[in-house]
């Protein structure tokens, strides 16, 4: 299928639209084949902003029938349907995931810890996570794939943060980015969604902010100096939405603080750590698979054992070449 320009240049909404669609319009547009189809005007609910959907239009990623794409994640939340997202850093693991019918793969700047073995993600580089990026996606078929804006690369001005997430849009092929904050980063959300950048915000326990924390703690249950209050976080959520945000993740809260925030705004909310009343959940890979040393957190549910399991294969391995059991004759090459 050939991509062809609709009139208006609704191309460079690609992402923030769902696929190549014509604003405005739930009619389709004029091609010299027919190769806009009329799918459905379906609202998105944020407060004042409705816009109506064609059918999608591009080859590979774009074109797969289920293909999971922003303004979906929205309708899923609308039609009660929870939204399933993991951490993803690199090739099999998300091709794994992809298959399992995950909706949304985060590459996540937790990869600094879990990946990398660093105590925070603060050390987390734009380059590292945009060449995450680039692997994840080129894996995945159908998930939405959303990059972790790292500590530093968005903080600093609105347009640092348009030129940093363009690039991991552009050059690591992410479909959306998330950053953490709530008012104070507001402005930059605005200037991001205005540049056609879907943007996923992050409250609640925001490690980035580990410092003024004081460690990795659950946020919005105390007045405790460095900590966010419950009525800061419900604002923090609010004005992500106000600001264009199509998705919030609420990490490290009360299950409660996050039910009245999943009920205050139209956009869903993705939980890790704050509760069953999310929209959706997500979890860091490692903690699901159990490729830790350390017991994962209280709040995630550990679906398999690997480091046990990798650790059992890799100390067989080392006795076997050691014993001279491998390689066995079926592993070498004849004449
Ligand atoms: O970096 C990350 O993996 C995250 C998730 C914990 C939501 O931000």
């Amino acid at each position: 299928m050939r991509l062809l320009r609709p009139a208006g240049g609704a191309i460079g909404f690609c992402h923030s639209l769902g696929g190549f669609r014509l604003p405005g319009s739930s009619r389709t547009g004029t091609a010299d084949r027919d190769e806009y189809l009329c799918l459905t005007s379906v609202g998105l609910p944020v407060r004042g902003n409705p816009i109506f959907f064609l059918a999608p239009l591009a080859a590979s990623r774009c074109a797969m029938k289920d293909k999971v794409r922003v303004p979906d994640l929205v309708r899923m939340k609308a039609e009660g349907r929870k939204i399933v997202a993991l951490t993803a850093y690199d090739y099999p693991f998300a091709r794994i995931f992809d298959d399992a019918g995950v909706d949304l793969l985060l590459v996540g700047d937790s990869l600094g810890m879990v990946v990398q073995g660093h105590p925070t993600t603060l050390p987390v580089t734009l380059e590292q996570m945009i060449y995450h990026v680039q692997i994840v996606t080129r894996a995945v078929r159908r998930a939405l794939v959303v990059g972790d804006m790292p500590f530093l690369s968005y903080q600093v001005s609105p347009e640092q943060a348009v030129h940093s997430a363009g690039r991991m849009i552009k050059e690591g092929g992410a479909e959306a980015v998330k950053l953490e904050g709530g008012v104070t980063v507001a402005q930059t959300v605005r200037r991001l969604v205005e540049a056609e950048i879907p943007v996923m915000g992050h409250v609640g326990l925001t490690p980035q902010a580990v410092h003024r924390m004081g460690g990795f703690k659950v946020q919005g249950r105390s007045e405790r100096f460095g900590a966010r209050s419950r009525q800061q976080l419900l604002d923090d959520a609010l004005a992500l939405e106000d600001a264009g945000a199509f998705a919030l993740v609420l990490e490290g809260v009360p299950a409660s603080l996050a039910a009245e925030i999943t009920s205050k705004v139209y956009i869903p909310t993705i939980g890790i750590g704050a509760g069953a009343q999310c929209d959706g959940q997500v979890l860091v890979m490692h903690d699901m698979v159990g490729l830790c040393e350390e017991s994962p957190p209280r709040f995630a549910k550990r679906y398999a054992r690997l480091w046990d399991e990798i650790s059992r294969a890799a100390k067989e391995y080392v006795s076997d070449v050691r014993l001279g059991r491998f390689p066995g004759p079926e592993h070498a090459y004849s004449d």
